[in-house]
């Protein structure tokens, strides 16, 4: 099994921020709303609550998720000024920027709008977080009871050719820096088991941790 290989916690470099911003991730992303739809379903179109989005970056899983739930409104953190300036103009394209508050904090120091939300979102935030617990102690903090909690990340492969792999099947037509990106990305990543425990250890223990694609584990529950 390959060792974990941190990378920076924030994307604040311009020409990585840009690249990111106007990727299309639209695989992936779609993914994450339909496994959400999938895996809470008492939760219908029509909800209606401020959804809380941790490392929302350029906030293309909020806009989506936004159009998804046309009744939500969103505080979307990010420690990135660079990805919020994109995010704050892709949001104002699509109309969505009454819906969405960004709020720039760098986790586990973050000071939110409010202090307690029913929906606690986060997409490919765990993977760049040096001391993964921030994320869960971060989620207890600002948790309703009861709260629903959905988070996809990627997942390490075993070793450095599969790790080839993916990125041939998934970035092959990217830009180096994405591609680059994404493979430092897996290398940075939690296994399922890591994450596993992580749950064990901060008491998170009805958290279900998933496997949904060939690069992808969905961590999901209601607190
Ligand atoms: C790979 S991007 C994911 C962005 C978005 N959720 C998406 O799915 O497209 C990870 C984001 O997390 C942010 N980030 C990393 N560590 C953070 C921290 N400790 N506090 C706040 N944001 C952080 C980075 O700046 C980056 O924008």
């Amino acid at each position: 099994m390959m060792d974990r290989i941190p990378e920076a916690e924030l994307m604040e470099d311009e020409e990585q921020v840009k690249a990111y911003a106007f990727a299309d991730f639209s695989t992936a992303h779609n993914l994450f709303i339909e496994t959400f739809q999938q895996k809470f379903s008492d939760i219908n179109s029509s909800f209606n609550d401020v959804v809380l989005d941790l490392g929302c970056g350029p906030c293309d899983i909020t806009r989506r998720f936004a159009q998804a739930y046309p009744d939500t409104g969103f505080h979307a953190v990010d420690g990135s000024e660079a990805m919020l300036n994109y995010a704050a103009g892709l949001n104002e394209q699509e109309n969505l920027s009454h819906r969405i508050k960004l709020v720039q904090g760098c986790l586990p120091d973050i000071q939110l709008p409010q202090q307690f939300y029913h929906l606690i979102i986060s997409n490919s935030l765990l993977h760049h977080l040096h001391d993964p617990f921030v994320l869960w102690e971060t989620v207890q903090q600002h948790a309703k009871p009861y709260a629903h909690v959905f988070v996809m990340d990627l997942i390490r492969p075993v070793d450095e050719q599969t790790v080839k792999f993916l990125s041939g099947e998934h970035v092959k037509n990217e830009a180096d820096q994405l591609k680059n990106d994404f493979e430092n990305s897996l290398r940075a990543a939690f296994t399922l088991d890591e994450v596993r425990q992580q749950l064990d250890e901060k008491g998170l223990e009805n958290l279900t941790v998933e496997p949904v694609s060939d690069r992808h584990m969905i961590i999901y529950g209601i607190l």
